[in-house]
């Protein structure tokens, strides 16, 4: 089976978790996509929902297949959010932002009474840290920035390169005028140390390390799916 397959398993089954009337936060990057795609085939044969969705990209796909949308100002507590991850570990602590929609994903669903992870089964790890830690930092005073969250990192034991993220030789900008910085630490054992230190660096805006956010994970492999718990 390939990815794209697993991907539309995982977003079907999210999709039974979703009822009419919901308040419905509706993630970025190409699994939440899937699920943009089934969920817009249920609106369109009568399921009434609204969605707030976690990046300009989302919400042209949404407005494109004719899945009605509010925003956080007008709904400010949501009922659920269905989005993907990078990484995912036994405690369903999240690494996010490989899209770089991190800050508003986080803020939706951190305004959600629930969120459901989708994914294909080569994001599930024991330890996160494989894949780039995204973290999202204001433009100004980028290299003190950047000194501040190597030291940062090097105080909790951790080392390795920080790259700005960079599109068509330009600093990849988020929706909200941000950079990101790609922090490739390796295994991360200690994520609410981490979590702790960038939140205390006054340029870091927010970072990709979702913690006891997600209630559980959809995750599909050639197997079948499995809807994963907190360990
Ligand atoms: C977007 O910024 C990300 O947080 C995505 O949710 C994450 O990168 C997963 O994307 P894919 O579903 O494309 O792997």
């Amino acid at each position: 089976m390939d990815a794209r397959t697993l991907k539309i398993e995982a977003a079907r089954v999210a999709l039974s978790h979703v009822r009419d009337g919901m308040k419905l936060g509706i993630g970025s990057g190409s699994t939440a996509e899937e699920f943009v795609r089934v969920l817009a085939v249920e609106v369109a044969a009568g399921m009434k929902i609204t969605g707030v969705p976690t990046s300009e990209r989302t919400a042209t796909l949404c407005r494109d297949l004719g899945v009605p949308l509010s925003t956080l100002d007008e709904m400010p507590a949501l009922d659920l959010t269905i989005d993907g991850a990078d990484e995912i570990d036994p405690q369903l602590t999240l690494v996010k932002g490989g899209g770089g929609a991190l800050l508003r994903e986080k803020i939706v669903a951190a305004a959600s009474d629930r969120m459901i992870v989708i994914a294909d089964a080569s994001k599930l790890v024991d330890t996160l840290g494989r894949f780039p830690l995204p973290i999202e930092v204001n433009p100004f005073g980028l290299k003190a920035t950047e000194l501040a969250i190597s030291r940062a990192a090097t105080a909790l034991g951790l080392s390795g390169p920080l790259q700005l993220r960079m599109r068509d030789g330009a600093p990849f900008l988020t929706d909200g005028g941000h950079f990101i910085i790609d922090a490739s630490f390796g295994r991360i054992p200690d994520t609410r140390a981490l979590s702790d230190a960038l939140h205390a660096i006054p340029g870091v805006v927010e970072h990709g390390l979702f913690l006891g956010i997600a209630d559980a994970a959809v995750v599909a492999d050639a197997d079948g799916v499995k809807t994963l718990h907190a360990a």
